[in-house]
């Protein structure tokens, strides 16, 4: 989650900023206490993103299972301008941005409609950052590119540091892939709550969801036959090695990615294939997993009309616009601040 800042960040156009509130590794420590030294076990969504995690994310987006890219990609090539024109934004800002590579329809549209174009990327990965801030400054030759390197609640507590004016024009803030879906109903209201009071009155906010679908599809793209989903999985493992001078083995857990229809969501479970005791330096702690025992790595939430409008309605957001894949498989929502 570090990287030498060295090449990107000498470039004009470009800037990376840290902005933890605590340091990654105390909140790593943390949340392994709080999650993993008794059953069930489960980490929050953000520990698979270590630079092999990012790059493994990247090919997962091109396996010819996981739809939800290729949906959302295409809703947006298709919609971009009638986005940046409904927002009227002068500046783009993006929770989780990864390799921007779908970002770049709506920078297209953006840099179509102003002279001096404003892009913010955040993300937890600095090396992704930086490689997609190189990529997009060649691709657009006036864009301005910040980066907050940090969680979500960082990026939205600094935003201000590069951005905030209302003088400045409309921001358009994007939340895409369905990474929301990666959060229970009270931290994703919390996390959009959060965005909205972020938020000036005449701010938008561009939301994408994954909507329920068969279970063949959802299930096949959660776990792809050349095996790119399951590699990215057990890579969480390589990351607590590292991190916190653990002893996993990845050939002792086998992925699995079952729809539980009950709460309309994929859990992404490591399950043990036989017996095993882990070591943990820091914390210093002996972990004895059973076979059969499952961690919960992820959840990825699958998106009724009516769960996202109860959620919205819990944040304070309002619709304005959407569009949606055919049969509903993949909605984005153009969502401004409520007056409450
Ligand atoms: N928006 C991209 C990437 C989605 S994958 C897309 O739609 O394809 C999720 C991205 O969010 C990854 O790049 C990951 O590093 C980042 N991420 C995960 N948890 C995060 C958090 N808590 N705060 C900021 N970024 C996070
Ligand atoms: N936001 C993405 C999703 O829910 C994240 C994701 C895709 C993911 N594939 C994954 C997370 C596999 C963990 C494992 O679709």
């Amino acid at each position: 989650m570090s990287a030498d800042p060295s090449s990107v960040s000498a470039l004009p156009r470009y800037s990376r900023r840290v902005v933890e509130e605590r340091d990654a590794h105390a909140e790593l420590l943390a949340d392994f206490r709080a999650g993993m030294l008794e059953a069930p076990r489960t980490l929050p969504p953000k520990y698979f993103y270590d630079a092999r995690g990012s790059q493994l994310f990247d090919a997962i987006c091109d396996t010819p299972e996981y739809y939800p890219t290729r949906l959302e990609a295409d809703l947006l090539e298709r919609h971009a301008d009638a986005i940046l024109e409904a927002s009227g934004a002068r500046t783009l800002f993006e929770l989780g941005s990864g390799t921007s590579r779908k970002t770049e329809y709506l920078l297209a549209a953006l840099e179509g409609r102003i002279a001096q174009p404003h892009y913010i990327a955040n993300d937890v990965c600095a090396e992704i950052l930086d490689e997609a801030g190189g990529r997009l400054l060649q691709r657009f030759g006036h864009l301005q590119v910040d980066s907050l390197c940090g969680d979500y609640a960082a990026a939205l507590a600094h935003l201000g540091d590069v951005s905030g004016s209302p003088a400045d024009g409309p921001r358009l803030f994007a939340f895409l892939g369905s990474s929301l879906g990666n959060f229970e109903d009270a931290e994703a209201a919390g996390l959009l709550q959060r965005i909205r009071e972020t938020m000036n009155p005449e701010d938008r906010l561009l939301l994408g969801l994954d909507r329920v679908k068969p279970r063949p599809v959802l299930e096949a793209a959660y776990n792809d036959a050349a095996g790119v989903t399951a590699a990215f999985n057990l890579n969480l493992l390589s990351v607590l090695n590292t991190e916190l001078g653990a002893d996993f083995d990845a050939d002792g857990f086998e992925h699995r990615a079952p729809f539980v229809e009950e709460h309309s969501r994929i859990e992404m479970h490591l399950v043990a294939r036989r017996d095993q005791v882990v070591h943990v330096s820091e914390p210093e702690a002996r972990l004895e997993i059973a076979e059969g025992e499952a961690i919960r790595t992820e959840i990825s939430r699958k998106f009724s009309r009516e769960a996202v409008d109860r959620l919205l309605a819990a944040a304070g957001l309002e619709h304005e616009t959407e569009w949606s894949a055919p049969e509903e498989w993949y909605s984005l929502f153009l969502l401004r601040p409520g007056a409450g």
